[in-house]
């Protein structure tokens, strides 16, 4: 798949083969459209980029109206990440999504603050449960919830979704980063920070999906870093069932060509029938390492 934000809709990216895609996930969507952070809103850094975009987006109306009817004349599934910063407007834009043709599936980007209590819903296993339960309740999409990495222990805010109704979950969002121009001494992004993703995550991000995936029963989705059809097998073996690109596509916007043949060769050249021989312990079986 590739990953929420990096892909936009869907739509500005010709080059790239959408049938070797398991799926595209969309931008964040939100209730009302966003205009997003003023600029600077995307810093590079070694190994890496840091982003805070503010979620721009058309809002959920107009991507029901005019981009899901698109969408439903594709080959590849198109999930849609979907965000909010209150339970209720996470339930609106998820029951705006129901039955809309084209809208394969919902992704809940709990890396949100909740305006509430000024805390992200991700880093509290309650929140993250009542914000997937309330989902769940309005919606029969298949429903993946994104994990945050921000947070002491990733393995209880994921097992609170499994128990509130979550079809699966992607492991990891962004971490958080700052930059900061010497020159101007002044943090380089408008917001002073970001989160930080690419290749320099990679590490961070597999031990997040090695830990999760042996402890939920629940599909976990791979993600951070991966650049080669290497590292994604290499979140294929920690037990993912599969993975999403993201920052690889600003680099190179035939990655996931790439990496779904090299995927293939090396099934092949293993004698693998399948993905699903590839994890090398099974779920439910790990703890904590
Ligand atoms: C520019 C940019 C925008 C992103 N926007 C979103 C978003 O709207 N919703 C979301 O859940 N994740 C968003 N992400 C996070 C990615 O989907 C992904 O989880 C993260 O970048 C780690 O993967 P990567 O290292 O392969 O990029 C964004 C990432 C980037 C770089």
């Amino acid at each position: 798949m590739v990953a929420s934000g990096t892909f936009g809709y869907g739509f500005d990216a010709p080059q790239v083969d959408r049938t070797v895609l398991g799926a595209i996930v969309s931008k964040g969507t939100t209730l009302r459209p966003r205009e997003g952070n003023a600029p600077t809103r995307i810093a590079e850094t070694p190994s890496g980029m840091l982003n805070a975009i503010g979620l721009q987006n058309p809002g959920v109306d107009f991507v029901a109206r005019a981009y899901a009817p698109r969408w439903a004349t594709w080959d590849v599934p198109v999930i849609v990440n979907v965000a909010g910063d209150s339970v209720d407007e996470y339930v609106a834009v998820a029951s705006r999504l129901d039955g809309v043709a084209g809208v394969a599936g919902l992704e809940l980007n709990i890396s949100c603050p909740n305006v509430e209590s000024g805390l992200q819903f991700g880093i509290d296993p309650k929140m993250a449960a009542e914000v997937t339960r309330a989902v769940r309740s309005v919606t029969e999409l298949p429903l993946i919830v994104k994990l945050t990495p921000n947070v002491t222990d990733i393995v209880a805010v994921a097992r609170a979704v499994e128990d509130a109704g979550a079809d699966a979950v992607s492991a990891i969002n962004t971490y958080v980063g700052t930059a900061i121009d010497v020159r101007r001494r002044h943090p380089i992004l408008s917001r002073g920070s970001g989160g930080l993703s690419g290749p320099a995550i990679k590490p961070l991000a597999l031990h997040a999906v090695w830990q999760v995936a042996g402890e939920v029963h629940i599909p976990v989705i791979g993600v951070g870093g991966i650049m080669t059809p290497d590292d994604a097998l290499e979140f294929l073996l920690a037990g993912a069932a599969a993975v999403q690109l993201g920052t690889v596509n600003y680099v190179r916007p035939q990655a996931a060509t790439e990496i779904h043949h090299g995927i293939g060769a090396y099934l092949v050249e293993h004698d693998l029938p399948d993905l699903r021989a590839l994890p090398i312990r099974p779920a439910g079986v790990l703890s904590h390492v």
